[in-house]
């Protein structure tokens, strides 16, 4: 393993004061050398950085690369992220038939027509918030009025989780995806989780009824096909990839609308539901919120951008930085990637990844932030900030990054 100087630390700090949506700029750098250079990360390793869009798609069609979290050689996050890896290991970090079989069982309950079809109850949830936000004092911390409890409800309820769990497991959720979490903390929180979502498997094997849950008891548990505690890690990656991701790209994508003002016109005065569609994914590639990296291990010699990778080489794919990639991001008549046009044709970003592990969420995830967002600027048209976008904290320190609060008034 090469141990030179010049091999820069990873994840790069963000300069938040500078702009909080932008990745860190040193990646801008790195995109324009040729080939692929080493970081290092916390445990000392030095994987492969991918940061062109080009490359992270054909690493990511790769056969020989793995999602494999048990290879010894895989790139982890963080001390604490592999212990509740380890401790609740699911499809997201297997291959081949580990991973495709598991993740087929639950599929149809993801569909973009499913999805489609709980528009409406996105639309009643997103309005009795905002009812509940225009009846309270100003100002108001979108975070917790809004952009937490939509996607935390729409995952109960589609899961079939009691809503009334939703506090604790918000609170758990922060332990996984913080940098201060140590091992420990991460596994007495997966261990909490699964004990609360295996006591909700429980009262389903004697009364099953219509969600995700449910349907894994009677089609998965009960033949034997998986056991209790398989559908509970299931459970448990559902429920807080579920309302993490979504509740950070609704309170950043709304800084973003709010301090690009002609921007949030075009959604606000937009009749056609396909103006928000498309800002949408405009928002998905500008804030690329899972941004620090997927990560992967080489199973097999290949080459991406004429540098050799060889088997048990930790690779990291960086969709932030692909996601600002001018290759594959300035159009005819659009601005340059590091800037908010929702005109733009933007859905072959990264931001759900790309390949096999794609994410299973994206068309929920997608109903929840059209629906967000277009409502809330047609029904608050002088939504502001309460506060400078300077002086707000990010989750800079957090593997999926967002606003811990986003103070904003009418
Ligand atoms: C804006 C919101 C979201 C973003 C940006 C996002 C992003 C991602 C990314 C980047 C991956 C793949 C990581 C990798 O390749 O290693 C992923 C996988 C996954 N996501 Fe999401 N996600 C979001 C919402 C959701 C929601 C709402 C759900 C809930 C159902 C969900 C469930 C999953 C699952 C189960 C996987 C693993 C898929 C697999 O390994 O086959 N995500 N997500």
């Amino acid at each position: 393993m090469l141990h030179t100087a010049d091999v820069p630390l990873y994840p790069m700090p963000r300069d938040t004061e500078r702009c909080p949506f932008a990745p860190p700029s040193e990646l801008a750098e790195i995109r324009q050398e040729a080939g692929l250079r080493r970081v290092r990360i916390w445990d000392g390793s030095e994987p492969w950085l991918v940061t062109r869009h080009a490359d992270i798609r054909a690493a990511m069609a790769s056969p020989l690369v793995s999602a494999d979290t048990d290879n010894p050689a895989y790139p982890h996050t963080s001390a604490a992220i592999k212990a509740r890896r380890a401790r609740a290991k699911t499809f997201f970090t297997e291959d081949g038939p580990a991973h495709d079989e598991p993740r087929r069982a639950l599929a149809r309950d993801f569909t973009a027509k499913r999805m489609q079809g709980m528009r409406d109850v996105v639309q009643t949830v997103t309005n009795r918030c905002i009812d509940e936000m225009l009846a309270g004092p100003k100002p108001v911390d979108l975070v917790e009025a809004l952009a937490l409890p939509v996607p935390s409800v729409m995952i109960c309820e589609l899961l079939g989780v009691p809503y009334s769990e939703h506090d604790r497991f918000q609170e758990l959720t922060k332990v996984f995806t913080a940098a201060t979490s140590t091992p420990g903390d991460t596994v007495a929180a997966a261990e909490e989780m699964l004990e609360m979502i295996g006591a909700v498997i429980d009262a389903k094997v004697d009364s099953p009824t219509d969600d995700t849950l449910s349907r894994l008891v009677v089609e998965q548990l009960n033949p034997g096909r998986m056991t209790r505690e398989e559908v509970a890690r299931m459970g448990l990656l559902l429920l807080t990839a579920g309302h993490e991701t979504s509740a950070n790209m609704i309170a950043l994508g709304t800084a973003a609308l709010l301090t690009n003002p002609e921007q949030a016109a075009l959604i606000r005065d937009a009749e056609d539901p396909a103006v928000a569609a498309a800002a949408v994914e405009e928002l998905l590639r500008y804030l690329t919120i899972v941004h620090s990296g997927a990560r992967r291990v080489a199973t097999g010699d290949f080459e991406i951008a004429g540098t050799q990778i060889r088997a048990g080489d930790g690779l990291i794919l960086d969709f932030g930085s692909a996601n600002r990639d001018t290759d594959a991001f300035t159009g005819e008549g659009h601005a340059e990637p590091h800037l908010l046009d929702i005109t733009r044709p933007a859905r072959h970003h990264l931001a759900f990844s790309f390949g096999v592990h794609q994410c299973l969420g994206q068309q929920l995830a997608r109903v929840e932030l059209q629906v967000v967002y277009s409502t809330l600027l047609k029904r608050i048209p002088t939504l502001a900030l309460a506060e400078p976008l300077a002086e707000l904290e990010y989750k800079t320190d957090m593997s999926i990054y967002g606003m811990h609060r986003l103070p904003v008034t009418w």
